[in-house]
């Protein structure tokens, strides 16, 4: 039986996304909730093999084959690390999960995304979030942000596409809330860190209680 709590973070590059989530997990700490975090593309021991391949392999891949990286790493994330939280009753907090599949090599991808939901399904068992956060950002404000962060010369293999590409995540992101509105919540991530941090509290805590 699924009696855990399952809570993914979503966006675009330069959401914010990581910051929200360490404020997330250390509000979950000064709570003493039960509850790990984790990631993809990584996540467990042959997920971060594969999340080595599908960030710095130097050769093409096609977006299907990216696809079907993103399913292995994630079909051993959930039996292995996943569902036994979930099983536990804990909290379990992603970094990232199927929605980005969805978004970047589906919508992007130009996939199929009804071919790519049936695979995803039989992929994560149907292991479906409870809660998934959107930071949803413009493509100006995210890579501005990443400009300050960071040096643009490090991005990653998927990080590097142009602009349409991305553009196209993004919107491909707003379609999925709208499909799933109870499961969906969408910020506007060009919000202050603290109006968006306690968004993201008040609605945890308000689904959770449920
Ligand atoms: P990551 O280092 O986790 O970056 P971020 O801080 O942006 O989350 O890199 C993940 C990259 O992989 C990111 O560009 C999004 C992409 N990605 C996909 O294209 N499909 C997926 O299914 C996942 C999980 C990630």
């Amino acid at each position: 039986m699924n009696k855990g709590f399952l809570v993914t973070f979503e966006g675009g590059e330069g959401c914010g996304k990581s910051t929200q989530i360490k404020l997330f997990i250390k509000f979950l700490e000064e709570q003493k909730l039960n509850f790990i975090l984790s990631r993809e593309p990584g996540g467990c021991v042959l997920g971060e093999k594969i999340r080595a391949i599908l960030l710095h392999s130097k050769e093409d891949m096609s977006a299907l084959s990216e696809f079907f990286l993103f399913c292995a790493n994630r079909a051993e994330h959930v039996k292995e690390v996943i569902k036994p939280a979930l099983e536990e009753g804990k909290i379990v907090v992603i970094d990232r999960y199927y929605d980005s599949s969805l978004a970047y090599q589906g919508y992007a991808g130009n996939l199929d995304i009804k071919k790519l939901k049936n695979i995803t399904a039989f992929a994560t068992d149907n292991v479906v979030p409870d809660l998934t956060f959107l930071l949803d950002i413009s493509y100006e404000e995210g890579f501005g942000r990443k400009a300050k962060d960071e040096n643009l010369k490090n991005l990653d293999r998927i990080e590097q596409r142009d602009r349409a590409y991305h553009e196209k995540v993004r919107q491909g992101y707003l379609k999925l809330a709208k499909e799933e509105p109870n499961r969906f919540v969408v910020i506007d991530a060009s919000k202050s860190l603290e109006e968006i941090h306690e968004e993201i509290i008040k609605i945890f805590l308000k689904r959770i209680k449920k």
